[in-house]
């Protein structure tokens, strides 16, 4: 798990120019070589460019400074300053966010592009900032399915009395309950060893994670359910942020959605070759029987969500509107 060090032209720049250094610490749940690891690494090297040195970071990947609960505390207190956070577990600490977590909320991928990369992300990133963390930039993630050590999940009676880990949000583990499974919420770094002991049966994953955390050695039964279409985010800190000239901004603005356009290029093909590595390991992928039987068992996921948060409600109108 190497960190990424940025720091000898910004030093050299506080030398020559007197300008102050922001030292960014950033925070990333994946390893290198993986498409937001790449994009959040080249953001930060170009920011240090065009800021002249006046921002650098180094990122922290793997999830050793902790998990993404941990992270988003600790860019509310200002010991990080920027991060790749999936918008699902934020939801706890952010409730907004949720919007994004309710299952089939987006018609595909294409079309969370298309809500995100409009005025519906920056109000997205405006209600995090209330929250100390606000997106510069929307990330794929593509969709999650479920997979398990069992069986092809087909119709949402599969999922019924089986053990499916979830990230750490209630919504999900409601989202399991209304197939009649049960849900354990739980850290990505903890997921390879609670399949392989028997801890959960199944968890649920885009194909590059699944491939990336080795799961599929454990649970060969891959089924698309294509239940969540989860952003990520190249998020800052609020504080952080504003300490910066309107100048900075601008740059960083223009730089963060360059690294977006670099991730996207790279999860596409990512997700092809996360497919094939395994397919030949042995894996098994099934179409389920019919996708509105499992959207429209969430109908309580929804209600409960709209009721923790009525903010939400407008959203999904929002949501539905954008063709
Ligand atoms: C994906 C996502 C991570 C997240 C993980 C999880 O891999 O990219 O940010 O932590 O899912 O299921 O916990």
């Amino acid at each position: 798990m190497r960190k990424t060090l940025i720091t000898s032209m910004a030093m050299a720049s506080i030398a020559f120019s007197g300008s102050a250094f922001s030292a960014w610490t950033g925070w990333n749940i994946h390893n290198q070589n993986y498409p937001i690891t790449d994009a959040l690494e080249s953001f930060m090297e170009n920011a240090e460019k065009v800021t002249d040195g006046r921002v650098g970071g180094t990122l922290y990947n793997g999830g050793v400074l902790g998990s993404q609960g941990d992270a988003i505390q600790m860019m509310q207190i200002g010991s990080i300053q920027f991060a790749g956070f999936s918008l699902g577990p934020m939801g706890t600490a952010i409730p907004e966010a949720n919007i994004v977590s309710l299952p089939f909320i987006f018609k595909n991928v294409d079309h969370m592009h298309r809500v995100l990369d409009g005025p519906f992300g920056e109000r997205l990133s405006d209600a995090m900032s209330k929250y100390g963390i606000m997106s510069l930039g929307w990330y794929d993630a593509g969709s999650r399915s479920f997979y398990n050590n069992a069986k092809p999940i087909v119709n949402p009676s599969d999922v019924e009395g089986m053990k499916f880990r979830v990230m750490n949000n209630e919504l999900y583990v409601g989202m399991i309950e209304a197939l009649g499974g049960n849900a354990t919420p739980m850290a990505f770094n903890e997921v390879y060893q609670s399949l392989k002991t028997g801890v959960v049966d199944g968890a649920e994953n885009n194909p590059p994670s699944y491939e990336s955390t080795n799961h599929y050695e454990v649970a060969k039964y891959y089924s698309l359910s294509h239940h969540l279409i989860i952003p990520e985010c190249l998020c800052v800190s609020t504080k952080a942020w504003n300490e910066l000239s309107s100048e900075d901004q601008t740059a960083l603005k223009v730089e963060a959605k360059k690294s977006v356009a670099m991730q996207r290029g790279l999860w596409s093909k990512r997700e092809a070759q996360s497919r094939s590595i395994v397919e030949k390991a042995g894996v098994e992928f099934n179409e389920v029987a019919d996708i509105t039987a499992f959207s429209s068992a969430m109908k309580p996921v929804y209600a409960k969500a709209i009721k923790e948060t009525p903010v939400l409600a407008s959203y999904i109108e929002t949501i539905q509107s954008i063709d």
